[in-house]
Parts: C-alpha cells; sequence; structure tokens
C-alpha cells in the first residue's frame, strides 16, 4: 500500500466497462493512491429463493452455485484490482456477499472509512439513455461520504 497516510478511494466494480470507465478515472485523477475494488456478489442471496419459487433445488447444486457465485465475484475483483493496478494505483479487492448493492456499498464505505466511493453512471443492464442506474442513484442519495460518478 502506498503510505501517504491517506485514506483509501472504494471503487464499486461490477465489470462493467462503465465502471471500468470509473476506475481509469480515479487512476487518471488520483494515482498512486490506495484503492479498494469492491464487487457486492447478490447471486448468493438470490440463490435461496430458487427453491422458494418452487424449483426443486438440492444442497449439493446448492453449495455449487454458491461457490460458483463466489468465484465470479473474485475473478471480477481481480481484473478491476488489475485495471487500477495499471493506472498506477494500489489496488486491493474485496467482495461482500448479499444485497441490497447500494447499501452494501455504502457498508464497505464506512468499514473502510474511505475518503470518496466512485462508481459508474451505468452497470451491466445499462440502457444508455438513461443516466443513471439504480445502483449509483441509490449510492448518491444514501451515502454521507462524497461521491464519484463516472459517465463513460
Ligand atoms: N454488484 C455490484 N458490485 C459493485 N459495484 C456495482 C455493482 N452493481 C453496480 N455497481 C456500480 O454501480 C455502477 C452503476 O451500476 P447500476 O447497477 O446502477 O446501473 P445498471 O446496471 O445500468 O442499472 P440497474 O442495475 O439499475 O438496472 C456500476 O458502474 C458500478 O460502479
Ligand atoms: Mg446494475
Amino acid at each position: 500500500m502506498a503510505d501517504d497516510g491517506r485514506r483509501p478511494i472504494l471503487i464499486a466494480y461490477d465489470g462493467s466497462e462503465c465502471a471500468g470507465a470509473a476506475i481509469d478515472k480515479v487512476a487518471e485523477e488520483f494515482a498512486p493512491r490506495d484503492v479498494v475494488i469492491l464487487v457486492v456478489s447478490e447471486e448468493l442471496e438470490k440463490v435461496p429463493f430458487l427453491g422458494a419459487a418452487g424449483v426443486p433445488v438440492e444442497a449439493k447444486t446448492m453449495e455449487m452455485l454458491t461457490a460458483a457465485a463466489r468465484k465470479g465475484a473474485q475473478e471480477t475483483a481481480e481484473r478491476g484490482a488489475e485495471r487500477a493496478r495499471a493506472g498506477g494505483l494500489e489496488a486491493t479487492t474485496a467482495i461482500y456477499e448479499g444485497g441490497p448493492v447500494w447499501s452494501a456499498i455504502v457498508e464497505a464505505a464506512d468499514a473502510d472509512d474511505a475518503a470518496l466511493i466512485a462508481l459508474g453512471s451505468r452497470g451491466l443492464s445499462g440502457v444508455k439513455h438513461v443516466l443513471l442506474g439504480s445502483v449509483s442513484g441509490a449510492v448518491a442519495q444514501h451515502s454521507r461520504r462524497s461521491v464519484l460518478i463516472v459517465h463513460s
């Protein structure tokens, strides 16, 4: 970690190009700087509802789904961290399991005492003509910390 005594910047990353642009923007404006690349994995919470929805899912299948979701989240976070390091940032990764996504981001920023939260304006479901996704909008509304929303 860059030992400059400054609090880290939390970058919420869902693997989308817009979230990637948020990493690039933070690198451009703030490198070298400690950043935490956070991926929130909601799938793990949704998995039990497969059962609730009437689809019979065996415990073993559930375990496999959970493991796959966890692995996917870790891989996404690592990709984000590599992109951050390529831009000169000191990156670590964090995975939060369970949603809602915006709430996990707000909590993680508090836990890390982040100086800033950075997100892309849109994410994976990105309908381009809408300016903000639900996650970027809700984080801006609910966090007391400064929020950087990057448009790409
Ligand atoms: N699961 C997640 N983990 C971490 N960050 C996320 C996650 N989902 C979204 N983000 C962050 O929020 C930004 C905006 O994504 P958001 O989900 O709000 O838009 P969207 O996917 O286009 O729309 P929506 O999900 O509301 O249909 C992303 O660029 C990313 O920075
Ligand atoms: Mg989304």
